[in-house]
């Protein structure tokens, strides 16, 4: 771990005066730091490993228009198509207009895809209507990705890496944010990161539900922190249940990508027939939502905890060449791809929500900037389309770096706050790990209800009673504190939007209304109330599509 060396030590705290801090070493958190590493110095800091988060595990891609026939155009209206009536036009358009240039200088980066003759092989995904996935080692992605940001974040001599310190509370003077306060879980220290702009990029909360294929890191920190520091929240109702992860036990579950579909591996039910027909015209390449509830309703006719995946139609060549991680763990795990019938299931995969931030990353906390999935743009709406969530993380953390550049330096009095300011206890629970996990899967899940989301509000108020604070927390302590606050905002809002749209379903409010085209907006007050408000989809223009898409 390479460190700074603390300026000033104040009871016990140890205070480290850098220029940005960023929390999260994902996609998003190392491309901010990265950029804002040619013009200052960084604090990194991440509470595990510097490699650890969802990225690594990505398998399918990221998604740019690169085909002849294709353009950021059908890449913008295929995410709106996806996104069910709720992504934000203006916030699709850099995502997919952006691409391409983030794409080159991830490639200037050091990241390898996979290229033949030359060109970059593209893969076909859900709900895209052209091959525009890019892709590494096949189905390795993301552990290419932070192999390559993860040599270079340690190679500059901007950036300070400080791994197993964990962010515990933004630091908020005159409301502006300057910093933020952390615990290093190994040394068990406390310190204090006094920056002119903070970034979030935590990632997201898979670990909230019993099955997930997130790692255990994904908690909802950064959305707790920024919570309570007063910043909006934004459309916390959609989770992504993606359909095919590998349905045998532990936690998380492996992912078996939509990149096999999308080469054409088939869903079958128990007795082995397809029945992706009987739900939608785009069968296994519908969008996720629907192919999780097809899934979810074909295991609750059958009784059974799993339908099955079958590779063959792909042909054993394509199956080995191009998904050679998924083969590999599969056999590792008895199953045979090019024989078997694999049994896969949902499992919450991706959050669409998060801390509210305009196209610059900016959040309602002036000098806090938040990027990748604990962040919401809007690019996602109601439902996000598959490997779009790689590239937003790339394109907004870049965004979000530039604009942080522009902040100006703190005060001099803040800075003197900030060096006498103790230590705030940091927010504990029990270990209830196990009792959100099975209550968010069963009650604010795939299928929700007025009932089933009381029955959450009404749990989670007791183990609200039940948190404590500690000066000296431990990891998993803070997690839970983080989960139970971050479950209370999503079943809040889940049962402020009365309707059924993309990745959230009620059965109480089958129908998508009309009058729900709004995001849904929660902070908490100064008083500690949490205040609810809304806001109308952005359906501005303001890029007209290139000459030859028209
Ligand atoms: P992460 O990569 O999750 O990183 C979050 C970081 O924050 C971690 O380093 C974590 O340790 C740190 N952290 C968390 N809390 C704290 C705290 N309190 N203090 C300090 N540090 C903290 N998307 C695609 O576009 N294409 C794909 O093919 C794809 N495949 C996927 C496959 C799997 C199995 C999974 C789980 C996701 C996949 N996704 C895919 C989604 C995508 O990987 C993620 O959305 C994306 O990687 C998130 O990046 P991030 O930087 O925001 O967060
Ligand atoms: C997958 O490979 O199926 C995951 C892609 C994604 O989540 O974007």
């Amino acid at each position: 771990m390479s460190h700074s060396v603390p300026t000033s030590e104040a009871g016990g705290l140890a205070i480290h005066r850098t220029d940005f801090v960023v929390a999260g070493s994902g996609i998003a958190g190392l491309w901010a730091a990265l950029c804002l590493a040619r013009h200052g110095r960084v604090a990194l800091v991440t509470k595990a490993e510097l490699q650890e988060g969802s990225t690594r595990y990505a398998q399918g891609g990221i998604a740019v228009a690169l085909a002849s026939k294709d353009g950021p155009e059908s890449h913008l209206q295929d995410t709106l198509i996806a996104g069910a009536g709720l992504c934000d036009v203006p916030a699709v358009e850099v995502l997919t207009y952006e691409a391409s240039q983030a794409v080159a200088d991830l490639m200037d980066a050091g990241v390898r895809f996979d290229q033949e003759g030359g060109q970059l092989v593209l893969g076909r995904e859900a709900a895209h209507s052209h091959r525009r996935i890019v892709h590494a080692g096949g189905d390795s992605t993301g552990a290419e990705i932070e192999r390559a940001l993860t040599e270079r974040a340690r190679a500059s001599d901007s950036i300070d890496i400080f791994e197993e310190v964990m962010a515990t509370r933004l630091l908020v003077v005159e409301g502006r944010c300057a910093g933020l306060d952390a615990r290093d879980l190994a040394g068990g220290e406390n310190l204090r990161f006094i920056a002119r702009a903070t970034c979030l990029a935590t990632g997201g909360l898979g670990a909230l539900y019993r099955r997930t294929t997130n790692p255990m890191v994904s908690t909802g920190d950064g959305i707790a922190l920024a919570f309570r520091a007063g910043a909006m929240v934004r459309d916390m109702e959609f989770i992504q249940f993606h359909p095919t992860a590998l349905a045998t036990p532990g936690t998380p579950k492996f992912l078996i990508s939509e990149a096999v579909r999308g080469e054409g591996a088939v869903l079958k039910d128990v007795n082995g027939e397809p029945f992706m027909h009987r739900y939608h015209p785009q069968r296994e390449l519908a969008p996720r939502d629907e192919v999780a509830r097809a899934v979810w309703n074909e295991m609750k006719k059958s009784g059974e905890a799993f339908v099955y995946l079958d590779f063959a139609p792909i042909g054993r060549d394509r199956i080995d060449g191009r998904f050679p991680g998924i083969v590999s763990e599969l056999r590792s795990r008895g199953f045979e791809p090019h024989t078997d019938l694999v049994p896969v299931a949902p499992a919450a995969h991706y959050f669409m929500g998060g801390v509210d931030v305009d196209l610059r990353g900016a959040t309602s906390v002036p000098g806090l900037f938040a990027c990748g999935e604990c962040a919401c743009t809007g690019v996602h709406g109601a439902n996000r389309l598959a490997s779009n969530s790689l590239l937003e993380g790339l394109v907004f953390s870049g965004r979000a770096a530039r604009a942080m550049l522009r902040v100006e330096p703190l005060p001099a009095k803040t800075l003197s706050v900030l060096e006498q300011m103790p230590f705030a206890p940091a927010p504990v629970a029990e270990d209830v790990y196990g009792e959100i996990r099975e209550m968010m899967w069963d009650d604010v899940g795939i299928i929700r209800s007025e009932h089933s989301l009381n029955n959450a509000l009404k749990n989670l108020a007791r183990l609200n009673g039940a948190l404590g604070t500690s000066a000296a927390p431990e990891r998993w302590a803070m997690e839970r504190a983080n989960m139970i606050l971050v479950a209370d905002i999503i079943v809040r809002a889940a049962l402020n939007r009365k309707e059924s749209r993309g990745a959230h379903y009620r059965t109480d409010h089958p129908e998508q209304s009309e009058e729900r085209l709004f995001h849904n907006l929660l902070y908490q007050d100064q008083d500690g109330n949490v205040r609810t408000s809304n806001r109308p989809v952005d359906t501005r223009r303001f890029r007209k599509p290139l000459p030859e898409e028209e």
